[in-house]
């Protein structure tokens, strides 16, 4: 069955390493997740944007994660990313989501803490986690776009007060990442992690996690990034793969004989992440 992030995010705090949220967009996506994860046998998150719930349905996107969970044996988390309001967060806990993400990043920090603690007050009830956002993260996902002169990083008495006040499972703050490929590297405020992540009991969450160098998320998770979120880079993977079968071969027809690579080359691309993570063996 899936689990809620309490299952693995206390471990992962304590011992200081980050377990994967990795996006799933469709079947593809999915089965290359796990088949990963089981290699590792490493815990993780499925995120689902409200952009691939409308996508693939929440019935199938619900029974997908089961089939993973159920098949793998691992603890998996299905988790609403970014979601926009209480009501989406309720609807995907009905459907059998285990863990949610409420994003009122965009509210005043009074307005955000408020809509927050409805939301986990709800969730916690079902034994679903919740995750919540401070400052604003630049970067295009989905409908989702932060310009740079909009995107600020999350002030650490706020993000201190924010947990207090509303009890999330686990905080993202806006540390300098940003959704979507890079143009250059991104400034990550270590410091800022640090601090939060000090004064909090749970893992601060890092977004933006594609095009990030390895050595700078390192440096993240011993300063106590605890879950770290992925999409672009097995967009991209994905889309790589498939673009150079269908290049090299213009009589393919069958979607298996391109989806097959665009799925190992995901497999690859989670595989490497979960462990930079730390997360290896941690099921
Ligand atoms: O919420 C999802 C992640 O923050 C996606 O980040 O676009 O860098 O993969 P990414
Ligand atoms: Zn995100």
């Amino acid at each position: 069955a899936l689990v809620s992030m309490n299952e693995f995010l206390p471990k992962a705090k304590e011992k200081q390493f980050a377990v994967g949220q990795f996006n799933m967009n469709n079947l593809e996506f999915a089965q290359a997740i796990v088949e990963a994860a089981m290699e590792e046998k490493s815990p993780f998150i499925y995120g689902v944007s409200e952009g691939a719930l409308k996508y693939m349905g929440i019935e199938f996107t619900v029974a997908i994660a089961e089939a993973a969970a159920k098949k793998s044996g691992l603890p998996i988390a299905l988790h609403l990313d970014h979601g926009s309001s209480f009501e989406v967060a309720m609807k995907c806990i009905r459907a059998g989501f285990s863990s949610v993400m409420f994003d009122g990043s965009h509210y005043s920090l009074e307005e955000n803490i408020k809509l927050t603690k409805e939301v986990v007050k709800a969730a916690h009830a079902m034994g679903v986690s919740v995750e919540g956002e401070l400052g604003t993260i630049g970067g295009v996902e989905d409908d989702i776009s932060v310009d740079e002169e909009h995107a600020s990083l999350a002030n650490p008495e706020e993000a201190i007060r924010f947990y207090e006040e509303t009890g999330v499972d686990c905080l993202a703050i806006a540390v300098g990442t940003a959704h979507g490929m890079y143009k250059g590297e991104p400034k990550i405020h270590f410091d800022v992690i640090k601090q939060v992540a000090g004064a909090i009991p749970v893992p601060v969450v890092l977004h933006g996690g594609s095009g990030v160098k390895d050595e700078a998320i390192r440096q993240a998770v011993l300063a106590g990034v605890g879950k770290i979120n992925v999409n672009t880079e097995n967009q991209v993977a994905c889309t790589n793969a498939i673009r150079e079968t269908l290049s090299g071969n213009a009589s393919v027809y069958d979607p298996r004989k391109y989806l097959t690579p665009a799925r190992s080359a995901m497999t690859a691309v989670v595989q490497e992440k979960i462990r930079l993570f730390g997360s290896s063996n941690q099921a």
